[in-house]
């Protein structure tokens, strides 16, 4: 008996650093949201190496990733977006029962569609978490010459130059990307699940 607890104890899910929330607390969506070049999956990706240090089982998906295979069929009309994020959020919402952390880094531009997520994954287990970094930092960093080719007619519909962003009216958490160290915003990030009303 005394073994059994022992096992349990040490099993990752069991962690208390997550888990002095609820005791099923651990599967649940961490949505970020926000432009491209925000920092999102820059974030996304150094947070599920951090939580990996600490033994929480978590995993990335991210948008343009996601776009090279499952959703390779999908453009970037608003009906293909929605299509995209729906489809994500089926995905993570399967990952979230599974006991991870998951974590989404997509532009997802529209509220509406982040609201069918958050339905779809549950009201409890999604947070939208606005990486929120001003187009004009991410048009100056375009780290792939994206803005570039948008603001010079190669790319239709970009998202912040011909395609609107919706900012989160209200979202769960704001990291400020603008000027913040990527580690600073992953710690941000850490500091929000540890809340006692997280889950
Ligand atoms: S969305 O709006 O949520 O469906 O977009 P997402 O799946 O996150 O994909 C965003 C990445 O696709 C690249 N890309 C574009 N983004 C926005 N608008 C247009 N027209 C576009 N075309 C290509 C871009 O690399 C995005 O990645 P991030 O990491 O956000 O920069
Ligand atoms: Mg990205």
């Amino acid at each position: 008996m005394e073994n059994h607890q022992t096992q349990e104890n040490n099993h990752p899910l069991n962690d208390p650093w997550l888990s002095q929330a609820r005791p099923d607390a651990q599967g649940r969506v961490l949505w970020l949201t926000g432009l491209s070049g925000a920092g999102k999956t820059s974030v996304a990706n150094a947070l599920t190496r951090t939580l990996a240090e600490r033994r929480i089982s978590s995993t990335v998906l991210d948008g343009d990733l996601i776009r090279a295979r499952l959703n390779r069929d999908l453009g970037f009309s608003a009906a293909d977006r929605t299509e995209n994020i729906r489809r994500i959020a089926e995905v993570a919402r399967l990952m979230a029962n599974a006991g991870l952390v998951v974590v989404v880094a997509t532009i997802s531009p529209f509220a509406r569609d982040r609201q069918l997520a958050k339905a779809l994954i549950h009201p409890c287990r999604f947070h939208e978490i606005y990486i929120n970094t001003p187009l004009s930092v991410c048009e100056q960093r375009d780290v792939k010459g994206l803005y570039a080719r948008a603001r010079g007619g190669e790319i239709a519909h970009f998202t912040g130059i011909d395609s609107p962003y919706e900012p989160p009216a209200a979202p769960d958490l704001t990291v400020d990307c603008g000027d913040l160290p990527i580690m600073q915003a992953v710690q941000v990030l850490i500091d929000f699940l540890l809340l006692p009303d997280v889950g």
